[in-house]
């Protein structure tokens, strides 16, 4: 990151005036004129129905397809992946205006923003107290409604907002800060065509956000009743508080975290489920403010620590927002740098998926965090059939052409070969497919041991894999990230992982009659018999030699698609892909003992 040079007061809203959005975007997207908008394809999807919209007077586009919106700085930084300072330029550039060079900031300036600190700290301290008042009342019944406590009121910093349209403005004053401090601080409102400025925040439950060194500079603040809109409001833009430079609870996070070179922070969706992650014992959470992640949010993450992860709620826009982050993240890619992507099940967000499943369910998913390279892949494996050479082709491209946005070197030969890799054989299943073999397999190399009678080598390998787990439960905890991570080279062995993991979810014991009763009535009754007629298979002795040799053979097995990956001069770049199991576990276990600690603290405060 260049080093930031302070862009003076008023010049990006100069900036904005200068420039009609319309116009602007209207170089890259086709617009009509539709009533006082403009109306086009989206930029960012490839929607055939147009739901891309440019608003000249409120100056800013919104992208329902997308969810994406903002001001022209947001589209430019959006569409051309620039940084906001970069964007920035570029506009000024168009619109004629000269930014200044660095400076070091004038006393003047300086002053002016300590007084903006201290007037987001005032209020603040103001909203915590509100909450502990009378009027406080229904944001506290709120707050233990979702399961938190006075002691977590204040591990946040919550607060309550008045409903009142002049009471913070009041109390402000009294502190001392004149009429265009709290609005420069984004307190209070002007409207445009003057009249009284009134509080922004008015009936709300606050989080305060704060800066990388921990001063408070803004706020979001949640409505309290289900239907409010918006349901969440954060503060403008202010000279302290750009959004997209911020992570929520970032100074916190990062110092939870500590200072290892592995692993990396938890990166959600909202200020709820940072605080719920939090109380779980996963205090190295943070969150975007409400957009997408920028680059400067995953220049901060990458700081932190080199395999953050980010957890996306389990929905299409979840997957969606999964899918934008890969475009980010690319060209910023290096050794051992990259980031891991967690898919929440069943539409559940962080926080709901804490309080139905607990803790060490939240450890799991995020223990098996999917890599960059494999959230890619199955992007654009997925965009379209792949039944023709030219389609095959046109995927091809589309990986290439994503490899093509990283920037070292060493990191884009080694996705190329990967995603090469995998696409000879995901072609390869789909010709065996095709010629009606039984060959579930993807890959031919898997070496035989003695056959069951007509299934593919890997089939008998995979089954005596997991019949042994099956005999021997303590073996799923040992291989749990191959176990729950692989693409599973045959398709039976892969439905018997499933079931087996499922159960492991449930909290029931494993017992394979049962297995084979899921197995059935998830209609996977191949699988089930095979499971079924398997020859019973020997007990081992947990930590000892048959342990390491069955979790060396699973792993083995599991990469069974992955044999000819490369090895050599982009060894270490690859690090970043194979190695990431180990790396990622050591981390989570932490997670998890913290969770488990605190799970036990919790009962016994209980009892
Ligand atoms: P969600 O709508 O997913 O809410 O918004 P949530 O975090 O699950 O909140 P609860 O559990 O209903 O309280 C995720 C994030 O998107 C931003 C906020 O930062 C929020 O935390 N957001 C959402 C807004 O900025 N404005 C909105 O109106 C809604
Ligand atoms: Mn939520």
């Amino acid at each position: 990151m260049s080093a930031p040079i302070r862009i003076p007061d008023g010049f990006v809203d100069e900036l904005k005036t200068r420039i009609r959005p319309s116009e602007m975007i209207g170089r890259k997207v086709k617009l009509k004129k539709q009533g006082k908008e403009w109306v086009g394809l989206s930029p960012f999807t490839n929607e055939k129905t147009p739901s891309f919209y440019v608003n000249d007077q409120k100056r800013i586009f919104k992208c329902f397809s997308s969810g994406l919106g903002g001001d022209i700085i947001s589209f430019v930084m959006e569409t051309e992946r620039l940084s906001f300072m970069e964007a920035i330029e570029k506009l000024a550039d168009e619109a004629g205006m000269t930014l200044p060079t660095a400076t070091p900031e004038s006393q003047e300036e300086y002053d002016q923003r300590k007084r903006l600190y201290a007037a987001c700290e005032a209020a603040a301290a103001y909203y915590e107290e509100c909450l502990r008042a009378a009027e406080g009342a229904e944001a506290r019944r709120y707050l233990e409604g979702r399961g938190l406590s006075p002691d977590a009121w204040g591990r946040y910093r919550l607060g309550f907002s008045p409903d009142d349209w002049r009471k913070t403005i009041e109390y402000l004053k009294a502190e001392g800060f004149s009429m265009h401090e709290i609005i420069e601080a984004g307190l209070a409102v002007e409207k445009d065509g003057g009249g009284e400025p009134y509080d922004r925040f008015r009936g709300r439950l606050m989080f305060p956000i704060e800066d990388v060194r921990g001063a408070v500079i803004a706020f979001g603040g949640r409505a309290l009743e289900a239907d409010a809109k918006p349901k969440y409001l954060n503060s403008s833009d202010t000279p302290l508080f750009h959004k997209s430079n911020v992570l929520y609870r970032y100074k916190t996070a990062r110092e939870v975290f500590g200072g290892t070179d592995e692993g990396g922070l938890i990166v959600c969706e909202g200020y709820m489920d940072v605080i719920a992650l939090a109380e779980a014992g996963f205090g190295h959470a943070v969150a975007p403010l409400g957009t997408a992640l920028t680059e400067q949010q995953l220049s901060l993450l990458w700081r932190a620590g080199p395999e953050p992860v980010l957890c996306f709620d389990g929905d299409r826009a979840g997957l969606g927002a999964a899918y934008r982050s890969i475009e980010r993240a690319l060209p910023g890619l290096e050794p051992g740098r990259s980031v891991f992507f967690c898919l929440l099940p069943d539409e559940l967000d962080p926080d709901d998926l804490i309080r139905d499943r607990g803790a060490i369910a939240m450890g799991r998913l995020l223990e098996a965090a999917l890599p960059l390279v494999e959230v890619l892949w199955r992007r654009e494996r997925d965009t379209e059939p792949l039944d023709t050479p030219e389609r095959q082709a046109g995927l091809e491209q589309r990986l290439m052409a994503a490899a093509s946005t990283i920037q070292h070197g060493g990191v884009k030969t080694a996705y190329e070969r990967e995603l090469r890799s995998r696409m000879r054989d995901h072609f390869w299943a789909l010709r065996s497919a095709k010629r009606g073999g039984n060959t579930a397999g993807r890959n031919p190399t898997g070496q035989g041991d003695q056959g069951l009678r007509g299934a593919t080598p890997a089939k008998t390998r995979g089954l005596g894999l997991i019949a042994r787990a099956v005999a021997n439960p303590f073996l799923v905890e040992t291989g749990f990230e191959a176990l729950a991570l692989a693409d599973l080279p045959d398709h039976d062995v892969g439905a018997i992982r499933d079931a087996i993991l499922a159960q492991n979810d449930a909290g029931q014991a494993l017992d394979r009659k049962a297995l084979c009763s899921h197995l059935e009535t998830s209609g996977k009754t191949r699988a089930a018999d095979l499971l079924r007629t398997y020859p019973d298979v020997p007990e081992i002795a947990p930590g000892g030699p048959e342990e390491r040799e069955w979790l060396i053979a699973l792993e083995q097995y599991a990469r069974l698609d992955g044999t000819d990956r490369p090895v050599g001069t982009d060894s270490e770049a690859l690090a970043s892909v194979s190695d990431w199991r180990r790396r990622h576990r050591m981390v989570s276990e932490r997670q998890a003992r913290t969770a488990r600690l605190n799970e036990a603290t919790e009962q016994v405060d209980q009892d």
